[in-house]
């Protein structure tokens, strides 16, 4: 299988109501383990590379080369996008250049009418190559790679302007923060992502933080016109604990189980589980490749 825009299997998901999730990849045991888990429950998967990643793997070049040739050592058959994430807009057009299949550009941090210009350009250049492009209005809240956002709840109003451009998909605050939740956080407002999807007439929207949203937040997110999910920190913590439990359990002391490919190989494990267990029960793409 070759690698695909994200258009096609977000607006199936968006009329079939379900969600496509948006992993992100840091290395090859990532690459792997998510690739692995979508096709062994069949699902469609959005492989989502942060600028600081996107450098840590040596280049926009070299993860989509590393993302093409795993995919073909494993006979990968599920759809399958490469996709810049929280992109700027030079990095945007780094990764189109760099054969990237989709591409977020982020301009919440710009006032609303230069987030509303860049957006356009990038639309169309997007577009002009295939490709599929989401931009965000209003900031998630956290911190993305040293971008860090209060967390406001998006203006439906400037989610239709932006909407209106004719981008594939929109990301819109709605009281949703990367990294770990809050005990005290006051959960997804639901109300406005309601209204951001009347005013955008049925745009599939993009849940930013999927880490740490309970189960039926999620589903009620996707009744409402969430159609990508992001994870990044609930991989990243699966990975850590599962490689602790190793060294605490001094597996890495004897037979050779200092071996990177073993030291490295219950981490990976624990991130293909996660992934098949979570397109499986909370975004519903298990059986939709
Ligand atoms: P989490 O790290 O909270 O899962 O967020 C991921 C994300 O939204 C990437 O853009």
């Amino acid at each position: 299988m070759m690698l695909v825009s994200a258009t096609e299997m977000i607006n199936k998901a968006h009329e079939g109501h379900y969600a496509i999730g948006a992993f992100n990849i840091n290395n090859m045991e990532w690459i792997k383990a998510i690739l692995l888990g979508c096709e062994a429950k069949k699902s469609p998967v959005i492989l989502g590379v942060s600028e600081g990643a996107a450098k840590y793997m040596c280049g926009y070049k070299n993860a989509v080369d590393m993302v093409k040739n795993i995919m073909d050592f494993y006979n990968i058959t599920v759809p399958v996008a490469i996709h810049l994430d929280h992109g700027s807009y030079e990095g945007a057009k780094k990764a189109i250049e760099a054969g990237f299949t989709s591409v977020m550009f982020d301009g919440s941090h710009y006032p609303i009418e230069e987030n509303i210009e860049k957006s356009k350009e990038l639309i169309e250049l997007a577009h002009s190559k295939g490709i599929s492009i989401e931009c965000e209005v209003g900031g998630i809240g956290g911190e993305e790679d040293g971008v860090i956002s209060s967390g406001e709840v998006a203006d439906p109003a400037e989610c239709k302007a932006v909407s209106d451009l004719g981008v594939d998909f929109l990301a819109a605050g709605i009281g949703n923060i990367h990294g770990k939740y809050p005990e005290n956080w006051a959960g997804l407002n639901f109300d406005v992502l309601a209204e951001i999807q009347k005013v955008t007439e049925g745009k599939p929207l993009v849940l930013h933080g999927g880490s740490g949203i309970p189960q039926e937040m999620v589903k009620e997110a996707i009744v409402l016109g969430v159609s990508k999910v992001n994870i990044n920190t609930e991989c990243q913590l699966v990975f850590a604990d599962a490689t602790r439990k190793y060294i605490e359990d001094g597996k890495d002391l004897t037979n050779k189980g200092w071996d990177p490919r073993k030291l490295l190989k219950p981490g990976a494990e624990a991130i293909q589980k996660l992934v098949e267990d979570y397109v499986t029960d909370f975004l519903g793409s298990a059986n939709k490749a």
